[in-house]
């Protein structure tokens, strides 16, 4: 069967990465988190402090930069690699998330992004979530859906996961940055957040994760399915 591309944008923490997760192992896929690309490179600016208002040594430092994607056993996850290094969990970290917003707006990033994720998605088989999959990455992918949720239930579950990972952050600070993440988000002038008019919205403030996958399982069945069926009538 022809494989297909999934795109799954939207706000921050409305389930997407979870939702791609479990939808990219029930079909065999390749999971992408485009998301943990930018907070790679956030992290690798704030490291070698390099200036956002710098042409030069944005240029350089990406130049210098490789990200990839390796599977941990242990972990049972794909984990985040910047020039070899595992970051998986640095780059979730706060002070990552007050930055990360910022260096996606700069567009020698997202170009350089952008191309690294069309070049993962080639063969397409895959399932990427993001902010601009849909609209940018791949507009010609077959399943786009666009996730979003209300701002209370993603800080909570935004706070429930750091708790998981020993980090307590006061409810309030992790509203704020989602809600500023989204504005700058949304507003940027290269590929901004936006709902492909493609795409179907579907909003999780009040469903489980196994709903959202259904969601998205339906609509891959239906688009595999019209394929099928378009080959045999050809
Ligand atoms: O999905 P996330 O919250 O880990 O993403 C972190 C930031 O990266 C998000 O605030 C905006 C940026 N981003 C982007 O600009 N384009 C993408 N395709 C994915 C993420």
């Amino acid at each position: 069967m022809k494989k297909i591309v999934i795109a799954l944008d939207g706000h921050s923490s409305c389930g997407k990465s979870t939702t791609a997760k479990q939808v990219a192992a029930e079909l065999g896929y390749a999971y992408i988190d485009t998301g943990a690309m930018y907070r790679a490179v956030t992290l690798y600016f704030l490291d070698h402090h390099v200036s956002l208002t710098n042409p030069k040594e944005i240029k350089d430092a990406l130049n210098n930069i490789e990200i990839t994607f390796h599977y941990n056993p242990k972990t049972q996850r794909n984990e985040t690699y910047l020039n070899g290094l595992n970051v998986e969990d640095e780059i979730r970290k706060m002070y990552i998330s007050n930055q990360v917003s910022e260096v996606s707006v700069v567009p020698e990033v997202r170009r350089a992004m952008v191309a690294q994720q069309q070049k993962m998605g080639r063969r397409r088989g895959v399932v990427m979530d993001g902010r601009d999959i849909g609209t940018a990455v791949f507009p010609d992918a077959e399943v786009k859906i666009f996730m979003t949720a209300d701002v209370d239930t993603r800080a909570r579950r935004r706070q429930q996961e750091l708790l998981v990972k020993n980090q307590l952050v006061n409810l309030d600070e992790i509203r704020e940055n989602l809600q500023k993440r989204d504005h700058i988000d949304s507003t940027r002038a290269e590929s901004p957040l936006r709902r492909a008019e493609d795409a179907d919205l579907l909003d999780t403030s009040h469903m489980t994760i196994d709903e959202q996958v259904e969601f998205v399982m339906h609509k891959v069945a239906s688009k595999l399915l019209e394929q099928k069926y378009s080959v045999e009538q050809d």
